[in-house]
Parts: C-alpha cells; structure tokens; sequence
C-alpha cells in the first residue's frame, strides 16, 4: 500500500529533501539511557550480529516455533554446548530474541524470534547468513575506505564485490536468496507503489532470481516481460518463474547491464540496483536502457530516498552497505532527480511506500 502520492514538480522539493537529516538509530535506547551505557551498545553491535548469526545458522529459532523447549533439548538438537547455548540465549533475549524462563530452563521465541526462522513472510535468516558470511569481514576495513575511497570489499577480496561473489554458486544463491527475503519483508509494499498500467513488456535489470518480476507478473495478468542479470545469476530464475506460474510470460536474458540490457521493451524496472553504484557507473546503466529503448519508455526505480520515506535508518544503514561494499550510495531526492536528468531522464514523481522504499518513475526522453 503506497501512503503518499507522486510529487508534480518533483524540482519543487528538492531543496527542503535534501536537508533532512535522517534520525535514525541502530539501538533501542531509551533517553533515559546513560551515554556510556547507550554507546556500549553501539560498539557491541558487531557481537549482537555474530551471536544472531550463530542462531540463524543453527536452526535455533526454528526448532521454537511449536512452542518453548528446554535450553539442553534444544542443544542436542542444533549441536550447539548447552552451556554456551544458554548464555546466547539469555543475550539475545535482552533484545527480545528469545525469552528465557530462568527457572525451567526453557527457551521460547520472543518478539522477534520468528524472522530468524528459515520459512514464514518475515524471515531474515538467509540475509543474517549472507551478512555474516560475506559483508562482516569487509567492515573491519572501513577505516581503509573512508581515507582512500576504495570499498573495503575490494581490498578484502582483492576484487570488486560482485566479481569475488560470481566464484562459487552456493554463495550466489545465497545473495540472491537474501535479496528475496528483503523483497517479502522490508520492502515487501514496495512494489505496490510500481504502478504498470499499460504496460505491455517490463525489464527488470539486475532482477536476480525474479522475485520481483513474478510478483508484478501475477499483479498484471496481460503484463510479459524479461527477467535481466549476469548469466550465473539468472540462471535460477527459471525455476522460480515456472514455480509461481508467469513462465509462460516472463523470460530470462544473461547480461552485463554496463554494456547492454535487453531491447524492445516499453518499461524497465530497476529494483535496488543503482544505489550499488557511482554516479558514473549509474550513468552507463541508464546509457543502456536508453540504447535499448524508445523515447516515452518509462523507468521505474525502487530504491530509498535519503531521509525520506517510512524507516529511515534503514536508508543509513544501507547507506554504510553501499559504503563498505560497493562504489553506490543512498541518494536524496535532489540526487535522483539530477541522476535522472543528466542521463536523458525526466522524473515523474517520487511515491513513498509502507515499507523503507519509494519508486522513482522516470520516462526516457
Ligand atoms: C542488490 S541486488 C538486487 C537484486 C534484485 N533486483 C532485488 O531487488 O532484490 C543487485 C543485482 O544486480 C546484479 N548485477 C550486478 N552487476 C551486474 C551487471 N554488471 N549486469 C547485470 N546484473 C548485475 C546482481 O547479480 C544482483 O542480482
């Protein structure tokens, strides 16, 4: 469900956009908290991740989910030390992970328990494994980064992120399986706000595993389209699209969306792409869909808009991803608008969303 409408001059706004501070904070601390005891916390946050992570990993949560269970049972059954168990789980439940009955022993979900099981509409589990698996090491280098500028996943990796992820095909599903659950969670509203009326063909650029594609495909029962991304990517999406039904109207096509994206379309659909990249690289994305495509096609980015939208400390959060991982960064409205201008695109309007996303509908000129 979109809460506001698109803006008319989206140039009207941009002046006042881009002087919001975004408020965001990344730890529940009331006022009330003591400074030093607040940014404890802060500072802790790398071993919330890891112990999260270790929960995720283990299937913790989701042997919780019928019910409490004795903290030794629950050991036995993730191969975890009961002992060690234990001391995770009364952490965890100070952030309401669990709750802990000190007195019987058991462990039940608390209020955020079920987005670290495997399945259910609001399971983070893969995006806690794909972090810690491939972002935690890259951020013990940020100080490098914001000296130097060089993301501090190149230098971990001794390659461009998406170059070191293409090796080894368990960890591209992985990204791509997060990615999906991000989809169905924090942005899950997000594509409500992509409005495709009259529509007849959509690209979606950097469409992974066609998460998105299927859904809008189900929305738009006459809509066909072409799910794009780097052939080891998108070589999943077949069976996703076969899975959720639209097979027969949507297609895959591998690529690299710096040297061309597929042609012919009337819509394309960036979701969460060009936040990864700098404005030059953007630049050479946009440079391929106009190639590709006719003037009036429309363009439409799901992306946040800094300091805009509904939870804005998820834009700061990922503004710091971008930073660490990648050459992108989150933009303002004045950033999109300028990005889209100087590239051969208007913007229509900026809609904002339930979820920490908003779409940026464009039409090439
Ligand atoms: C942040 S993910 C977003 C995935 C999906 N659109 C979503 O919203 O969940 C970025 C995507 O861009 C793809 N990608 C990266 N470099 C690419 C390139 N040069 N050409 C095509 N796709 C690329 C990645 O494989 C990945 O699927």
């Amino acid at each position: 469900m979109t809460t506001s409408t698109s803006t008319p001059d989206p140039a009207a706004s941009v002046t006042q956009a881009a002087s919001i501070t975004p408020a965001g904070t990344l730890a529940a601390v009331s006022p009330r908290t003591a400074p030093a005891v607040a940014m404890l916390r802060l500072l802790g946050g790398f071993q919330l991740s890891q112990a999260l992570y270790v929960v995720a990993r283990a299937g913790v949560c989701d042997r919780l989910a019928d019910g409490p269970r004795p903290v030794a049972e629950l050991a036995g059954a993730t191969g975890l030390r009961p002992e060690l168990l234990r001391r995770l789980v009364r952490t965890l439940a100070g952030e309401d992970v669990f709750a802990y009955d000190a007195g019987r022993d058991t462990v039940a979900l608390g209020r955020l328990g079920h987005t670290l099981c495997g399945e259910g509409e609001d399971s983070l589990r893969d995006v806690a494994l794909m972090w810690m698996d491939t972002h935690y090491r890259p951020f013990a280098r940020l100080w490098s980064t914001v000296h130097d500028g060089v993301p501090a996943a190149d230098r971990e990796y001794g390659e461009p992120f998406f170059d070191w992820l293409a090796r080894e095909p368990e960890r591209v599903s992985g990204f791509s399986a997060a990615m999906a659950s991000l989809m169905r969670t924090v942005r899950r509203d997000a594509l409500d706000g992509v409005d495709l009326s009259g529509v007849r063909r959509l690209v979606d650029i950097g469409g992974a595993d066609g998460t998105a594609l299927a859904s809008l495909a189900r929305r738009y029962p006459d809509l066909r389209g072409t799910v794009f991304d780097l052939p080891h990517v998108v070589a999943e999406a077949p069976a996703l699209l076969a899975r959720e039904g639209v097979a027969d109207r949507v297609d895959t096509e591998g690529g690299d969306f710096f040297a061309a994206v597929p042609a012919g379309a009337d819509a394309y659909l960036a979701c969460f792409i060009l936040h990864d990249w700098s404005d030059e690289r953007c630049g050479r994305i946009l440079d391929a869909v106009r190639a590709a495509s006719a003037p009036g096609a429309r363009l439409f980015l799901v992306e946040t808009v800094f300091g805009e939208g509904a939870a804005p400390e998820v834009a700061a959060l990922l503004d710091l991803t971008m930073m660490a991982m990648l050459d992108g960064r989150e933009r303002t409205r004045a950033d999109w608008a300028a990005l889209l201008g100087d590239n051969g695109f208007r913007l229509d309007g900026i809609t904002q969303t339930t979820s920490p996303m908003c779409v940026i509908a464009a039409t090439r000129r």
